[in-house]
């Protein structure tokens, strides 16, 4: 029997065929689960399309900086879904280009905002309003962080802050909702050519790859066997925990042996710290 088999999952994050929230819709889909998929506005068009290709999927619009928007695609969900949710998938993420560009030295107090309201504060905001429709059977909720949050990624600046603060918030968010019989998690990637990921400039990466030509199921199967709550050797079966999943099998594509960097400038070399 499919693993997910009339689950109800409400996923944030398509924004195209190359979004690892695309990869893991398909995957839940693949284990019988109904789907409710969110976008920005500006993805209308490729998120309705790849919706099509999942019969019974439902969209609707949803900036997650706006709070009548997030209560309006709970409450939609809820109506979908008759009051109740067993999953939900946060894969969004966003920063400006220039906090990415620039020194991490020289990060402005509008673009830490920005990028940890939309990539952080988000979480809470949506669990907060899934906690209701999860109530009476329990649910998952499942975000995706990165591993610049842990160690030095050159450029990934502000996002590895408001990674950290991702991570934090599921033990935090996983403590509190542990009660009420819903489990909260985070996957680690490995880097993936994406729409999101263009704006890195990755100097600590030799190579990005696309969903494609990798095996997604590298990431959405971790995913679907967190969702479904299964017990697993590897994966945890219980909540708050972040698993570390590479992009590829032998490696996660950072140069063999170097975990991070102390500092890098133009005038000191980078100093790796080796595992
Ligand atoms: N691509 C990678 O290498 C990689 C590695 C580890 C983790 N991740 C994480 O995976 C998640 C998905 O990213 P992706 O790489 O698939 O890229 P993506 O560009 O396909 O997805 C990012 C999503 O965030 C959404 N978003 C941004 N601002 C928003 C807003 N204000 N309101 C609503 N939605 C908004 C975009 O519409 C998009 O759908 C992100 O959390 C990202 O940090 C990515």
């Amino acid at each position: 029997m499919p693993l997910l088999e009339g689950k109800k999952a409400l996923i944030f994050g398509v924004a195209n065929h190359r979004s690892i929230a695309w990869a893991i819709a398909q995957a839940l889909a693949g284990e019988g689960a109904r789907l409710v998929l969110t976008y920005q506005d500006r993805m209308e068009k490729y998120v309705r399309d790849l919706a099509e290709k999942i019969p019974g999927t439902e969209v609707i619009p949803c900036d997650v900086q706006d709070d009548g928007q997030l209560d309006a695609a709970f409450t939609r969900t809820g109506e979908i879904f008759s009051g109740e949710l067993d999953s939900l998938i946060h894969c969004v993420a966003f920063a400006p280009a220039s906090e990415l560009e620039n020194p991490f030295l020289e990060t402005t107090r509008s673009g830490f905002h920005t990028a940890l309201d939309i990539s952080t504060y988000s979480l809470i905001a949506m669990a907060r309003r899934a906690k209701p429709l999860m109530q009476a059977k329990g649910g998952s909720i499942l975000a995706l962080t990165y591993m610049a949050s842990e160690h030095v990624m050159p450029k990934y600046n502000v996002m590895a802050v408001a990674k950290a603060g991702l991570e934090c918030s599921v033990r935090y968010l996983a403590y509190e909702l542990g009660e009420h019989n819903i489990r909260v998690n985070a996957i680690s990637a490995g880097p993936l050519n994406t729409l999101a990921a263009r704006g890195i400039s990755w100097p600590h990466v030799v190579s990005r790859v696309s969903l494609a030509s990798v095996n997604s199921q590298l990431i959405s199967h971790p995913c679907v066997a967190i969702l479904s709550r299964a017990k697993s050797g590897i994966l945890p079966s219980s909540s708050a925990a972040i698993s570390h999943v590479p992009s590829r099998v032998k490696s996660c594509l950072l140069m063999p042996g170097i975990t991070s960097w102390e500092h890098e400038s133009p005038h000191h070399p980078a100093h790796p710290r080796t595992s």
